[in-house]
């Protein structure tokens, strides 16, 4: 969307992730959706260095909302969770330095059960604007996704005739994608004597415990049935439109606080790469969903994992985490500056996987990604999906890492490794950590591989 906002991916704070729809503050008075959480959280993003390293969006995301509008059809903040109502909320975020970001839903009601926007679009974008928000995600919960091709740009529109600069975070794919996969089991049954539901299973627990979570987790539109046959929708989401009228995206499932669900989401932005990666530029974000690092669910391995794609992804890094209680060592991750700066990176181009190996089940995938740097140098991650055991060393072409022959300075993001010079004619080692990354940034050192990278980046 060209309106001027999200030159680089936005970064950020939601309360989503970490936070979910805990409203009861009585039981939980420090993470329930409040006034506390929201000013707590202003503060240590001022006081801790993140608005400092580029995160400036603090935003709140569901159940925040009385169950019914106002008498006036508005839509009203919980008054006991909000009690100084939103426009406190906002002045206090702003006069942090700090940006505001709100949520609310496309549909009749909000995934969590709060009134959505749908037939009170005008009145509550101009109760958005009253609040002085800067950023608004607009969920897509009670709608039906084929209505989304014209309700999302409609909205959007009505949001830029305001005047007021509000960054524009979509959910219209996520919903798409999801509804394409929808299978007709009905008339799957009636064709087949049986059927393949899901994914290959790989020799490994992991596999395992992902095809056994879910098909108890989807067994309630499964068991009673059977059968392939057709899809619900086949249409793939039309992200060129959706590029067009949004700042940010999000393209698919909810992230959650587990390694499993980290890997799923990357194996999807890697396999979908070919028709998502085009897409993103200055202004326009694919959006793989919040960064969970410093939460439950990750090891510090892993969340480097996560930092390091989601910056190749130039993808928006919106935070989830508490600030008070976040350990020094997710921290370090998060305000890793060297590594915002490749996620910040000004050509905005989205990077790519650019090699995967699995041997001998998922127990040996190894994966690159690889994205190319404005400057003329690219971040190379080399991300281990193995869970077994100890750090085990690989080594890799040029040609497998799709970066130019030459030379190169090589610097270690994560600082275990001193600077390296490596000549491409030799093979490349890394030691990688069982689901753990190696991420460096390689500098050319000759005029040859400097003009390939750029080559290469156009
Ligand atoms: C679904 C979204 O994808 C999540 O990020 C979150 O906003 C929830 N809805 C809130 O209900």
């Amino acid at each position: 969307l060209d309106n001027g906002l999200a030159l680089t991916p936005p970064m950020g704070w939601l309360t989503w992730e970490r936070f979910r729809c805990i409203t009861d503050c009585k039981k939980y008075p420090n993470e329930c959706i409040s006034e506390n959480l929201i000013k707590r959280t202003a503060d240590r993003m001022v006081s801790d260095g993140y608005l400092d390293a580029g995160y400036e969006y603090l935003g709140i995301d569901d159940c925040w909302l009385e169950k019914t509008r106002g008498p006036d059809g508005r839509m009203v903040p919980d008054k006991e969770r909000f009690p100084s109502g939103m426009k406190a909320i906002a002045d206090y975020i702003h006069g942090k330095g700090l940006k505001f970001g709100m949520y609310e839903d496309y549909g009749n009601l909000t995934c969590a059960g709060y009134p959505g926007v749908l037939g009170n679009e005008r009145l509550d974008i101009q109760t958005f604007v009253d609040w002085d928000i800067d950023y608004l995600k607009l969920d897509g919960c009670y709608i039906e996704p084929k209505e989304m091709d014209a309700g999302y740009p409609s909205f959007g529109k009505l949001l830029n005739e305001t005047g007021r600069s509000i960054l524009y975070s979509c959910s219209w794919p996520a919903y798409q994608e999801d509804a394409k996969m929808l299978p007709d089991y009905g008339s799957i049954a009636e064709h087949c004597n049986m059927w393949r539901n899901w994914d290959d299973i790989e020799d490994s627990w992991a596999s395992l415990t992902k095809i056994m979570d879910w098909f108890g987790d989807n067994q309630e539109r499964l068991a009673k049935h059977a059968g392939p046959g057709h899809w619900n929708d086949p249409d793939m989401p039309d992200y060129g439109s959706i590029a067009e009228h949004c700042n940010m995206w999000r393209n698919w499932d909810d992230i959650e606080d587990s390694w499993a669900s980290l890997t799923k989401i990357m194996d999807w932005f890697g396999d979908n790469q070919e028709r998502l990666a085009k897409h993103a530029g200055p202004g326009h974000w694919n959006d793989p969903d919040m960064l969970l690092i410093g939460n439950f669910g990750l090891t510090v391995d892993q969340a480097r994992v996560q930092m390091a794609v989601w910056s190749i992804l130039a993808a928006p890094l919106l935070m989830s985490v508490d600030l008070d209680t976040i350990k020094p060592e997710f921290k370090a991750i998060l305000l890793n500056k060297d590594i915002i700066a490749v996620n910040q990176d000004p050509l905005g181009q989205q990077g790519l996987r650019v090699w995967k190996k699995t041997d001998r089940g998922a127990r040996q995938r190894l994966e690159i990604w690889n994205r190319k740097l404005q400057d003329g140098s690219s971040a190379l991650a080399f991300v281990s999906q193995r869970d077994d055991g100890i750090p085990y060393a690989a080594n890799f072409s040029y040609e497998e890492m799709q970066i130019a022959q030459g030379e190169y300075e090589v610097q270690d993001f994560y600082k275990d490794e001193g600077v390296r010079h490596w000549n491409s004619e030799q093979d490349f080692e890394v030691r990688i950590n069982p689901s753990g990354v190696k991420f460096y940034k390689f500098i050319p050192k000759t005029s040859r591989a400097t003009s390939d990278a750029y080559a290469s980046s156009s």
